[in-house]
C-alpha cells in the first residue's frame, strides 16, 4: 500500500476518474450513476499486458499468519485482508477499532423452523459499535482521515452514524449525524452523543436527511460517508473473505441479506466477484436480499415492470431499514441478478417472529437482522432454496441496539392483534412459545415458587 493504485468506474456510464476527483456526493457529472472502486491492475498488466495477479494461496496464508501479530491492522478483521483494499497511500492513516473478526454461528433450530438441513448466521453485530457498518466506516474514514478532511458527516437511520461518529472520534475528526426525528432505536442515537457527534434529529424521515445532507456537503468541505462513498464498499466487502475463510475457503451456496439502502449486498456481492477473479475462490454464492413489506422498493421493482425505481414512503419497525429511495438499488440488482439470488418481501409479524426465534439460540439481533430469517423461510417455501443448501444469514446488528422493540414484543405490546390474526396457526403457537414476559412478583419464595411449578407445567423447552 504505497501507491494509490485504484481509480473509480461510474457504474453507469463507465467513465473513470481518480479517487480524489469524485464529487462531493459521489455521483457521476455524466450521467448520476454511483462509482465502485476498480483496481486496475488486477485487469490489465504493465503496457496492456496480462495482469500479474498476487498468488491466491501465498495471501491466504499471509492472512492467516496476521492473525498471531499485536499490529492494529492485522487485529482488524477489514485491514488483515488489506490487499484487497488497497485505497489509501500510506497504512499509518489507517482509522481502526480493530472491526471484523465476527463469528460464523450455526442456527440448529432457526435451520429446522426455516426448512433448511443447516444453517450459518454471520453476526456483524458482533463488531465495535454493534453493526456491520464498523467494516465499511474504518475503509472510508480513514480515506477521509488521508484526504486532510476535519468534517465527516452521514445520514442514518442510527447504525451508519454510530459508526461514524465512533471512527471519528478515533481519528480526532468532527462528525456531524443527521438522524429522522423519532424513527431511530434509542441505542444508536447513545451511541453517536456517547461518541461526541454533533447530532441533529430533523423532521423528516431518513430519506428526507438524505436530501439535506447532499445540499449541505455541496457548499462546504464536509466528506459525504453515506454508503454512495464508494470507499464504504470496500470494507463492507471483506465479511465476504472473512465468511469464507472461516469455512476454510469453501463458497456457501446462499447468502442472505437485509435491504435498506441497498448497499451492504452490493459490497458482499463486490467481495465474492473479486475473490473469483483472484482465484481465491471457484464459485460465488446466490446473494438474496430481502426487505421489509413497509420499505420495499426494490421489491416493487423486481414485481413491476423494472423500469426506474419508484420510492416508496417507508414504515416499519425495522427502523434500520425504515428507507424508501434506495442509493444502491442498481447495484444491489446487478448482484442479484448476476449471481441467480432473488428479493423478498416480510411482514411485521414474521420479522418479529423470526427475531425472537434467533434470540432463542442465544445469539440475539436487531429487527433488521432478523428479516433475513424471515426471508428464507419465504425462499425456502417459494422453492428457490432447497432443503440440502447452505446458507449463511448476515445479521446485520446487535439485539442492544433496539432493547424497546425487543421488549415491546415479549410484553406483547409490539404486535397489533389484526397482525396477530393474519398470522397462521403454526406462527400463533410459535409466538406464544417464544414470548418470555417478565413476572413482577411479591419479594416471597412462596410466590416464586408457585410461578415456577405454574411455568414447568406449561412452557414448552427450547430443545422442543
Ligand atoms: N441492517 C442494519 C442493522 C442496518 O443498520 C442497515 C442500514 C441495514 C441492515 C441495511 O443495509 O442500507 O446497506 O441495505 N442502515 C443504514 C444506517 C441505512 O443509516 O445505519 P443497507
Amino acid at each position: 500500500m504505497t501507491a494509490i493504485t485504484h481509480h473509480l468506474r461510474c457504474t453507469g456510464c463507465g467513465a473513470v476518474i481518480e479517487g480524489p476527483e469524485a464529487r462531493s456526493d459521489f455521483r457521476c457529472p455524466n450521467c448520476n450513476d454511483l462509482y465502485e472502486v476498480e483496481y486496475p491492475s488486477w485487469n490489465t498488466g504493465p503496457n496492456g499486458g496480462a495482469p500479474n495477479l498476487p498468488n491466491p494461496n501465498a495471501m491466504k496464508y499471509l492472512w492467516m499468519e496476521r492473525r498471531q501479530s499485536n499490529l492494529a491492522m492485522d487485529q482488524s478483521g477489514v485491514w488483515r485482508f488489506r490487499e484487497m483494499l488497497p485505497i489509501l497511500s500510506s497504512p499509518a492513516n489507517i482509522v481502526t477499532l480493530r472491526e471484523g473478526n465476527t463469528p460464523l454461528y450455526d442456527l440448529p433450530r432457526c435451520a429446522k423452523s426455516a426448512g433448511v438441513d443447516s444453517l450459518l448466521a454471520k453476526h456483524q453485530g458482533m463488531n465495535p459499535t454493534g453493526s456491520f457498518k464498523d467494516t465499511g466506516m474504518t475503509s472510508a474514514l480513514s480515506v477521509a482521515a488521508e484526504r486532510g478532511f476535519k468534517w465527516v458527516a452521514c445520514a442514518s437511520t442510527g447504525n451508519t452514524s454510530a459508526a461514524m461518529a465512533a471512527y471519528a472520534a478515533r481519528a480526532g475528526l468532527r462528525s456531524l449525524v443527521f438522524i429522522p426525528e423519532g424513527k431511530i432505536a434509542w441505542g444508536k442515537l447513545s451511541q453517536s452523543m456517547d461518541y461526541g457527534a454533533t447530532t441533529i434529529q430533523l423532521k423528516t424521515d431518513f430519506d428526507g436527511c438524505v436530501r439535506i445532507l447532499t445540499e449541505l456537503v455541496s457548499r462546504f468541505p464536509i466528506y459525504l460517508l453515506n454508503s454512495v462513498n464508494p470507499y464504504r464498499l470496500e470494507g463492507q466487502k471483506t465479511p465476504a473473505l472473512e465468511m469464507v475463510e472461516q469455512l476454510d475457503w469453501n463458497v456457501p451456496d446462499h447468502i442472505v441479506v437485509p435491504g435498506g439502502n441497498l448497499a451492504n449486498g452490493s459490497a458482499l456481492g463486490k467481495g465474492f466477484a473479486e475473490m473469483q477473479r483472484l482465484g481465491l475462490i471457484q464459485k460465488q454464492p446466490k446473494i438474496s436480499v430481502i426487505q421489509a413489506t413497509g420499505a420495499n422498493p426494490l421489491f416493487q421493482w423486481f414485481n413491476n415492470d423494472r423500469a426506474g425505481l419508484e420510492p416508496v414512503y417507508a414504515d416499519t419497525r425495522a427502523t434500520a431499514i425504515r428507507i424508501g429511495n434506495p442509493a444502491s438499488w442498481k447495484k444491489a440488482v446487478r448482484v442479484i441478478q448476476a449471481t441467480g439470488g432473488w428479493c423478498e418481501q416480510v411482514s411485521e409479524q414474521e420479522i418479529a417472529l423470526a427475531k425472537a426465534e434467533i434470540g432463542a439460540e442465544g445469539i440475539g439481533c436487531e429487527p433488521a437482522s432478523a428479516v433475513t430469517l424471515a426471508g428464507l423461510k419465504q425462499l425456502v417455501r417459494d422453492g428457490q432454496v432447497q432443503r440440502e443448501e447452505s446458507v449463511v444469514l448476515l445479521l446485520t446488528g446487535h439485539t442492544l441496539k433496539d432493547s424497546e422493540y425487543t421488549i415491546q414484543y415479549h410484553k406483547g405490546e409490539l404486535l397489533q392483534a389484526e397482525e396477530v390474526a393474519n398470522a397462521s396457526a403454526a406462527e400463533q403457537a410459535k409466538h406464544n412459545t417464544l414470548r418470555k414476559p417478565p413476572f413482577v412478583l411479591e419479594a416471597n419464595l412462596d410466590a416464586v415458587l408457585r410461578m415456577l411449578e405454574h411455568e414447568m407445567k406449561t412452557t414448552v423447552g427450547p430443545t422442543a
